[in-house]
């Protein structure tokens, strides 16, 4: 038998979204091919700790009291120099010890210092294969200006929008105010440029809640975007990379449905789950359907996307708008994207395989 390769997968992280990952940390460790992958795992606390973490899917498993965490118990982890391979931990008295070495790394992290790039240059400069999304399309997915600049470049259809920098609305709030004007009226979103699980944006209804809804963005970031409210569907693709430079293949589409709530906000999401219908797959007629195929693997490589991405639309009256890229979309087993390619064909198990895989030919 040939020599199982060495995952080191790292979960947890400094971002908001902590927990998440640590329920797809806990999905990962129950699927993965155990036959082929040898894993080990690593945290990243909240404070930004690098530390070994246990290979127990349980642990890291979602329980109604629970959110699941990685806390420091006084060991920490140490990344090879450029050039070598070899992890080690080092124990409270200081002394290290091996943990053998390392063929890939694949990072679980979601938000910022995870999902925005750094990290990916972190392991950049050590010259360790990971799995995903490299340096740019992580920057560039995790920033809404950017991301939508590219797709405009790139003739991909995006919703009317206006940025504002803090600066900007504190100095110029009255011109800021008519470009907003143009978008076509009420209501309208305003969000943090680069944030996540809707922390930060707002439905505006009425122009009077309008300064504290910027204001509101503005504390999770220095830059905000405001966009026209779509009266539309929330539908989704999942795509992977293509073998070998071949297209990138995309998936049967999900839907969002929320009942109850104005929007897919941060409660929606995590806590009032029962607001939430998740339809996999979901009703397209199948020229909409190929149409929203061909713009999700557009969008993808409109960012230079590699590995995987989650594309995000709108599906108004007028057609497809998309919202956004998720460069490391929810990955638990139960989440969109994993869901979507198991009614598209490849299940849980068999996909993480294939971004390992997509990592190593890269
Ligand atoms: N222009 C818009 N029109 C209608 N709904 C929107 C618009 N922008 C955002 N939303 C709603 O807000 C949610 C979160 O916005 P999104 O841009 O996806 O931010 P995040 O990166 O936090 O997921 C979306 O899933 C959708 O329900
Ligand atoms: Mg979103």
């Amino acid at each position: 038998m040939s020599k199982k390769l060495r995952v080191a997968l790292v979960f947890g992280g400094r971002s908001s979204e902590h927990a998440i990952s640590c329920v797809t940390a806990g999905g990962v460790l129950g699927s993965i091919d155990r036959d082929k992958y040898e894993v080990v795992p690593v945290g990243i606390t909240r404070g930004g700790v690098f530390v070994p973490a246990e290979d127990d899917p349980m642990k890291w498993a979602l329980t109604p009291n629970e959110l699941p965490e990685v806390i420091f118990e006084g060991q920490t982890i140490q990344w090879p120099a450029a050039g070598t391979k070899e992890l080690r931990h080092t124990d409270p008295s200081g002394v290290a010890h091996s943990l053998g070495d390392i063929d890939v790394v694949f990072p679980v992290l979601h938000g910022p210092f995870g999902e925005d790039g750094t990290i990916q240059g972190f392991f950049e400069l050590i010259g360790m294969p990971y799995v995903g999304n490299g340096v740019l399309a992580s920057a560039a997915g995790m920033d809404k200006e950017f991301t939508k600049a590219l797709f405009i470049a790139a003739g991909v259809p995006v919703t009317p929008h206006v940025v504002i920098r803090k600066h900007e609305w504190e100095q110029n709030k009255a011109a800021k105010l008519r470009e907003v004007e143009t978008l076509g009226g009420l209501p309208l979103f305003v969000k943090p440029a680069r944030a996540g699980s809707s922390v930060g944006v707002s439905k505006v209804k009425d122009m009077s809640d309008f300064d504290k809804a910027v204001k509101d963005a503005l504390k999770e970031d220095t830059k905000v975007v405001v966009e026209h409210g779509i009266d539309g569907r929330e539908v989704e693709c999942a795509v992977l990379q293509g073998r070998n430079g071949a297209a990138p293949r995309v998936s049967l589409a999900g839907e969002i449905v929320v009942t109850g709530r104005e929007f897919y906000d941060f409660e929606a999401k995590y806590l009032d789950t029962g607001a939430v219908d998740l339809k996999i797959p979901t009703d397209l007629p199948l020229e909409e359907l190929l149409e929203m195929q061909e713009l999700s693997a557009k969008a993808f490589n409109a960012l230079g996307c590699e590995g995987l991405a989650r594309v995000d639309f709108f599906l108004a009256k007028d057609g497809f708008l998309v919202n956004e890229v998720n460069t490391m979309p929810g990955f638990t087993p139960v989440s969109m994207f994993p869901l979507v390619w198991k009614a598209s064909g490849i299940g849980y198990k068999e996909l993480i395989t294939e971004l390992i895989e997509l990592a190593l030919e890269r």
